[in-house]
């Protein structure tokens, strides 16, 4: 079969695993690459053997061959490159965010819809290993029925070591929209869609003169707050960036007969990444199930990753493998499982929080999507 042809826009820290890994898969073609220097694209077509440089958006997404917008440029130019390249009817898969806000993710979503296109949407660590084993166990019942959740995603922000810090404060930014979207899409692909959410958040002015300058601190730097989902579960989540160290997991998952556990790998590193260690404990393992209590409690159960993608270590970073997934979609005519309705869901849940803290009310959610089929331990050979 003939491969797609992508067109990856914006080449900047990103571009570079994305394009190693594209170039493994026979489902797509890297074709052409575009910034908004000349020289840069032309040193990273030659960097990569592309065959085609181009030194604005517009000559990328006006190039008939390509069939899919690989769109990796800033969060705020997303949806206008991103509707731009509907309407020359490619096929899109983007970096996280879908769009900055709801109301232009859902008119991306509804151009699509309407010229018959794909949009699939950043993170697609979804499919990694550790969220795909987390995945299996919740659908061999292994934990049960799934009641709640938490997500912890904290750090100390990054006024203290980033060299330009300041769009981390501003609308977009912040702990929850910077590093929430992995922590939510793992929810969301795990517990299905969301129904109300309610937070509580602050802000607090950490900022260091930035060569004399103070930064301005515009969006919550600590907001705490609960998801309710459609089956019912309720998560609990609190992003920060006024947190300087922790023992809490990244993320786990309560069922009625057991927990999930992903601990922290590294400062931040949760679902954020493809791999890592995934724990488990059931009934049968509960630390307080014997009375009196035994001198040596039973450990967490670490569950062996089955699935691809992070399996081999936490390391890998397989960015790019939801592309490939929409690739086999698009041919299959079946659903991305990194599908845009679940960034704009996503995006919905992240800025529903936010209102609710500036506010002070529960918010119902407008959107919805299908939780994804889970990939199929074998992927991609299955389908190639
Ligand atoms: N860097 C990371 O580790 C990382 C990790 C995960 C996700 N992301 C996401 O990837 C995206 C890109 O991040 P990055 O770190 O590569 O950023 P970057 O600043 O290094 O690169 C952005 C690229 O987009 C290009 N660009 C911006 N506006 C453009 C326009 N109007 N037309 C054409 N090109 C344009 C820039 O020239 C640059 O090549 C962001 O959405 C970010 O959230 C980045």
């Amino acid at each position: 079969m003939t491969p797609f042809n992508i067109g990856v826009l914006g080449i900047g820290d990103i571009s570079d695993v994305y394009i190693q890994n594209l170039q493994k898969y026979g489902v797509v073609h890297v074709l052409a690459c575009a910034g908004r220097d000349l020289a840069k694209v032309q040193a990273k077509a030659a960097q990569h053997g592309i065959a085609r440089a181009y030194a604005t958006a517009q000559e990328l997404i006006a190039d008939p061959d390509i069939h899919i917008v690989l769109n990796l440029t800033l969060p705020a130019v997303h949806a206008e490159l991103t509707l731009a390249a509907l309407r020359a009817g490619k096929h899109v898969y983007t970096e996280k965010p879908l769009a900055t806000n709801v109301a232009q993710c859902a008119e991306i979503l509804a151009l699509a819809a309407e010229r018959g296109l794909v949009v699939a949407c950043a993170p697609d660590t979804i499919l990694g290993s550790r969220l795909q084993t987390c995945r299996q166990l919740i659908d061999e019942g292994r934990i049960g029925e799934v009641t709640g959740a938490s997500a912890f995603v904290v750090s100390h922000g990054h006024e203290w070591f980033h060299p330009n810090p300041a769009f981390f404060y501003q609308p977009g930014g912040g702990p929850l929209l910077d590093i929430g979207p992995y922590y939510i899409a793992a929810l969301l692909s795990l517990l299905g869609p969301a129904t109300r959410c309610c937070a509580m958040g602050k802000r607090t002015i950490h900022s260091e003169p930035l060569r004399g300058t103070e930064i301005a601190v515009e969006v919550d730097t600590h907001i705490s707050g609960n998801i309710e989902f459609a089956n019912g579960a309720i998560a609990t989540v609190l992003a920060s960036f006024d947190v300087w160290d922790s023992e809490l997991p990244r993320l786990e998952i309560y069922g009625t007969k057991g927990t999930i556990c992903l601990r922290d790998i590294d400062p931040v590193d949760g679902p954020n990444l493809f791999g890592g260690e995934v724990l488990l404990r059931t009934v049968d393992e509960y630390r307080w199930k014997s009375l009196p209590r035994p001198a040596v409690q039973p450990d967490w159960i670490r569950v062996p990753a089955q699935h691809r993608f992070g399996e081999t270590s936490h390391r890998v970073n397989s960015r790019g493998i939801g592309l490939i997934d929409m690739a086999y979609a698009i041919r299959q005519r079946r659903a991305a499982r990194a599908s845009g309705a679940m960034g704009l869901h996503c995006l919905e849940v992240m800025e529903a929080m936010l209102t609710s803290a500036a506010e002070g009310r529960f918010v119902s959610l407008q959107t919805t999507c299908e939780r994804p089929a889970p990939l199929p331990v074998d992927f991609p050979d299955r389908e190639a």
